[in-house]
């Protein structure tokens, strides 16, 4: 009998193209990438109409290249597993409309993936032995949350963002400081020449009961340092402000999620999203769990930012429970974590 579940997933919510094909949820087979980030760079940040037409020109080779390194054809494939939302809305159709095609003409289930089950399921590919529960802080570009995962799929929200997601604002500060896009990983780069304790930034929401986050007033407190420098006539040094945010924003999260470690008594820490790749904050987490003896799963870089091997992991949870869309699955924008829509 086989038992083997293979799944191709298909991942096109921002500005990265992504297929790959999954075995058992943890096995990854294949995992292409096709970033648009050099198309963005030039309009410093990304443009959603030309994301989706990049996508519609891409995702046929891309699927096409992951069934090939995965050795797989498509008649072996268990399912069609496609990220829903939330995301830009024409992008996350392009993928939603691909997979709904290849599932109805191959005969085979659809399975519509949240986009952050996908992130914090990419712990259970990095991590092999990795199952819940555990607390997952998940940080993006659109996401600051702290969860608790009960189960595969099943997450109890502590807290989240107010305002700005830390990876918003990672970018709105780069953008602020001339880095430009993609912001994170722009300030992780210069943050290495500066001193993180040259200029003291607030750390938001610290001091404050509970496990919300907010980002934006640290921006303001960035751009009002800025503004004072160019009225002192005094120069600015893009490695201290980089450096001193980035030691802000990776204090906060930190310490935030110590918190809640402790106040739940979970002594298994995950990290997902396209901010778990920032070497700070992986440094940061590391050393807090160390210290107090916590197991601590980040995912390997490539399955931090955005890519399809995460979808097809947190498909494979959602295979097992029977959990399958039909042919009028759509793009949910704005689709929330933690409440099943
Ligand atoms: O998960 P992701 O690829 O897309 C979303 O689901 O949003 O996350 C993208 C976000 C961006 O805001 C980007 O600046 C941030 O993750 N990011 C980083 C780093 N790499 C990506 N932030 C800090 N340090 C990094 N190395
Ligand atoms: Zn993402």
């Amino acid at each position: 009998m086989k038992t083997d579940v293979k799944i191709l997933a298909i991942e096109s919510s921002c500005d990265e193209t992504a297929a790959a094909v999954v075995e058992n949820g943890r096995r990854v087979l294949s995992n292409i990438i096709s970033s648009q980030i050099a198309i963005h760079t030039v309009y410093g940040g990304v443009v959603p109409e030309i994301a989706s037409r990049k996508h519609l020109e891409n995702i046929d080779e891309v699927i096409r290249r992951a069934l090939k390194e995965a050795d797989c054809g498509f008649e072996e494939l268990d399912a069609i597993a496609v990220t829903y939302g939330p995301g830009l809305v024409g992008a996350l159709l392009v993928g939603v409309a691909e997979a709904k095609a290849l599932a109805y003409a191959l005969d085979k289930p659809l399975i519509g993936v949240h986009h952050m089950e996908g992130h914090i399921a990419a712990n259970y590919i990095s991590s092999p032995d990795w199952e819940p529960p555990f607390l997952c802080l998940v940080v993006s570009g659109g996401h600051t949350h702290l969860a608790i995962v009960e189960d595969y799929g099943v997450n109890r929200i502590l807290g989240q963002t107010k305002d700005d997601a830390a990876g918003e604002a990672f970018d709105k500060v780069a953008r602020a400081i001339g880095l430009g896009y993609p912001g994170g990983p722009k300030i992780q780069k210069a943050a290495e020449a500066g001193n993180p304790a040259a200029i003291h930034f607030p750390r938001p929401c610290l001091e404050e009961e509970g496990y919300d986050f907010s980002f934006s007033g640290l921006k303001s407190a960035v751009l009002n340092y800025l503004n004072q420098q160019e009225m002192k006539n005094e120069s600015v040094s893009q490695a201290d402000v980089a450096a001193s945010f980035q030691q802000a924003v990776v204090d906060v999260l930190t310490a935030k999620t110590m918190q809640a470690a402790k106040h739940f008594h979970i002594r298994k820490i995950a990290v997902a999203g396209g901010v778990s790749a920032n070497a700070a904050l992986r440094k940061a987490m590391k050393e807090a769990c160390e210290k107090r003896g916590y197991a601590l799963s980040i995912p390997d870089l490539v399955l931090c930012t955005d890519n399809a091997a995460m979808i097809g992991s947190a498909a494979y949870s959602l295979f097992r429970r029977g959990e399958f869309a039909d042919l009028s699955l759509n793009a949910i924008p704005n689709l929330t974590l933690g409440v099943k829509s």
